[in-house]
């Protein structure tokens, strides 16, 4: 029993609970900085948690602070109110309220440095898991993200909001404004989490980190990061990795470039970077988030950069002379990443014509690689885009933007790290709930997994008496007894891998073997029935990350098209 200052007060907000919980109370946790005051609820089911709302880890990276590394959060007095989320980051908000998650976000503030914690209460030296959440690098909040359920199977949760897009990512490529805040502020959460779990019950030795898409990306970042030794054992990445496309400004691209189009925009117009940044430093949040500077030709305007500091060398190079930080691995990606990508298609419920279909390869070979036609004529080829059926090209157009964003280069990263790290896992999930209410061509979108991971169908069953927070969650278009299921499997799976960096228990409906080459690439399949296959997209796999590498550095010549096939 960690050393608790607990202080039972009976709580102002006891009628938001009256039905679900006996009691809810606030309890007082001593942290290194100071006090905090949280909240102790339980459930019907009789789990008792502790939950602890807006802690800050890093100093509010405000006036000076903005486009500087982060720093550790100063010590109080007295209480600090622990009972409510603090502001979002800056993010355009319009874009934040189409997300799917619950939350109501009303507000966004630079001052966002801040961590919650979900805990069983009165637990000892606990597995942690601490949440990374996603959104382009540009948009999302801890808050969407309900730490509740995952605590109660003995894991202290901890979510984190770190700086996003503009503030939390631009770099002028030098001292001036280097890059990777966002990143840089995770690590330093993490750094909290070190010094003050112990305090909430958890292990500082039993870390892992999980994120989904560019959190996913974020947490298989840190891996390669010199600074992250000793801050985590085990890696969850979820739809999105270090070695995907998305994830690193890559040559011939330049941040530098960006900042300096954005200093043109909002009238900082300088050429020396130190001029550009103090400029950026007196103008607006608005005037920043709300800036579209052009040439910025990745996913998202504002992502991580090599800048010898944080990190030295892209993850691939990294990989190849095994120069990453060893933890376990698990690492996955749903059936159709890429179905959200085309949704600005118009018309595209019936379908994709061919001309479309081209059209949308050809503007992806534009914007994202210097040799439009090769890399044009490989994929067109490769993915088949002229078939007559406009339901096919839909389909491996989707298909397109899953493989080359997402699958591919978690198999990339498999096929690499296992050779250092054994304990490395990897699923797909493709359970599809009756009640989904998106379209069916859509399949099983980006993000899909969270409900399940965060215990969303169980979400009702336990009180959250704090503002904003909204019982029906995710359970808001119904529950059905094998989204239950799913969850609870999927909680087990993931929790296991926290406490034992081994997702298998004796519970198992499968056995999940280790993923490697040579025991050809084995990988579990969740749906409805789950299963261990092996080989994931193959040919996909073969295409990206043999085949186009090649063709783009002029090692194998183009081959000639025939009917979706390249004949060599
Ligand atoms: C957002 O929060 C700040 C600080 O708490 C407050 O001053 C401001 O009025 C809020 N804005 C809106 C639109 O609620
Ligand atoms: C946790 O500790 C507090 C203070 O010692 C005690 O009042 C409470 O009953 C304990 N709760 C559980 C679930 O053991
Ligand atoms: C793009 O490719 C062309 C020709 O291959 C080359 O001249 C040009 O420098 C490249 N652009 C960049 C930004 O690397
Ligand atoms: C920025 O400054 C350069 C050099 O002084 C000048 O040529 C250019 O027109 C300016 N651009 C804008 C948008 O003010
Ligand atoms: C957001 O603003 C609306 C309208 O101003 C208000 O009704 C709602 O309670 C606010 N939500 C939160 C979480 O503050
Ligand atoms: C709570 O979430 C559900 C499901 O997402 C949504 O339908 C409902 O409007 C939300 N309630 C509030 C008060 O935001
Ligand atoms: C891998 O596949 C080969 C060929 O199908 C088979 O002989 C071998 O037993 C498989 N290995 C494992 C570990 O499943």
């Amino acid at each position: 029993m960690p050393q608790l200052g607990t202080l039972l007060l009976l709580s102002l907000l006891i009628h938001a609970c009256a039905v679900i919980c006996a009691a809810d109370t606030h309890i007082i946790v001593d942290t290194t900085q100071g006090r905090v005051k949280g909240y102790q609820i339980s459930s019907q089911s009789g789990h008792s948690l502790q939950v602890f709302l807006g802690i800050p880890y890093a100093e509010p990276p405000v006036g000076d602070l903005r486009f500087s590394r982060p720093i550790p959060a100063g010590s109080w007095r007295g209480i600090h109110d622990a009972t409510f989320y603090r502001s979002i980051c800056p993010q355009r908000l319009q874009s934040v309220q189409s997300f799917s998650f619950g939350y109501n976000f009303n507000n966004t503030s630079e001052d966002c440095l801040y961590v919650n914690v979900f805990a069983p209460t009165n637990g000892s030296k606990l597995p942690v898991m601490v949440w990374i959440h996603g959104g382009a690098y540009t948009l999302g909040s801890a808050s969407e993200y309900d730490g509740r359920m995952l605590a109660s199977q003995d894991i202290v949760v901890v979510t984190v909001d770190y700086r996003l897009g503009v503030l939390g990512f631009l770099s002028t490529g030098d001292d001036a404004a280097p890059g990777n805040y966002g990143h840089l502020d995770q690590l330093q959460a993490l750094h909290w989490v070190k010094d003050n779990i112990g305090q909430f019950g958890g292990d500082p030795d039993k870390v892992t980190i999980f994120g989904q898409s560019s959190g996913g990306a974020g947490v298989s970042t840190h891996m390669f990061s010199p600074l992250a030794k000793g801050l985590f054992r085990g890696v969850i990445a979820q739809s999105g990795i270090s070695v995907s496309p998305f994830a690193f400004y890559r040559p011939p691209y330049k941040a530098s470039d960006t900042a300096r189009n954005l200093g043109k925009i909002v009238g900082c117009n300088h050429s020396s970077s130190q001029a550009l940044v103090t400029c950026l430093r007196g103008k607006s949040t608005d005037d920043l988030v709300n800036a579209r500077p052009q040439g910025a030709p990745m996913t998202s305007t504002y992502v991580p950069v090599v800048d010898g500091y944080y990190i030295l060398d892209f993850p691939e190079n990294l990989l190849g002379q095994g120069h990453v930080l060893d933890p376990a691995l698990m690492t996955g990606t749903v059936l159709n990443e890429g179905a959200d990508m085309i949704d600005y298609i118009s018309g595209v419920e019936k379908g994709v014509s061919a001309e479309t279909a081209q059209q949308a390869i050809h503007s992806w070979s534009r914007r994202y690689l210097n040799q439009t036609t090769i890399a044009y004529k490989a994929a067109a080829c490769h993915y088949n885009i002229h078939s007559a059926d406009p339901m096919v090209n839909r389909q491996n157009l989707i298909a397109f933007w899953s493989d080359y964003d997402y699958v591919t280069p978690n198999i990339k990263m498999a096929d690499m790290y296992h050779k250092i790290q054994p304990n490395t896992y990897m699923y797909s999930f493709e359970y599809r709930s009756v009640n989904q209410p998106d379209p069916q061509w859509e399949g099983v979108l980006h993000a899909t997994e969270l409900y399940y991971v965060f215990g969303c169908p169980f979400s009702h069953t336990m009180p959250c008496p704090w503002k904003g927070c909204n019982r029906t969650w995710c359970s808001g278009w119904g529950v059905s007894p094998l989204d239950k299921t799913i969850s609870n499997e999927m909680m087990t799976l993931w929790t296991n891998f926290a406490k034992s960096l081994d997702p298998n228990s004796g519970a198992n409906r499968h056995q999940w073997p280790h993923y490697s080459v040579s025991a050809n690439r084995s990988y579990l399949q969740i749906r409805d029935t789950s299963d261990v296959q092996q080989g994931l997209r193959p040919s996909a796999a073969n295409f990206w990350n043999q085949y186009f590498p090649n063709l783009l550095a002029g090692k194998v010549r183009q081959h000639e098209c025939h009917g979706g096939v390249i004949i060599g």
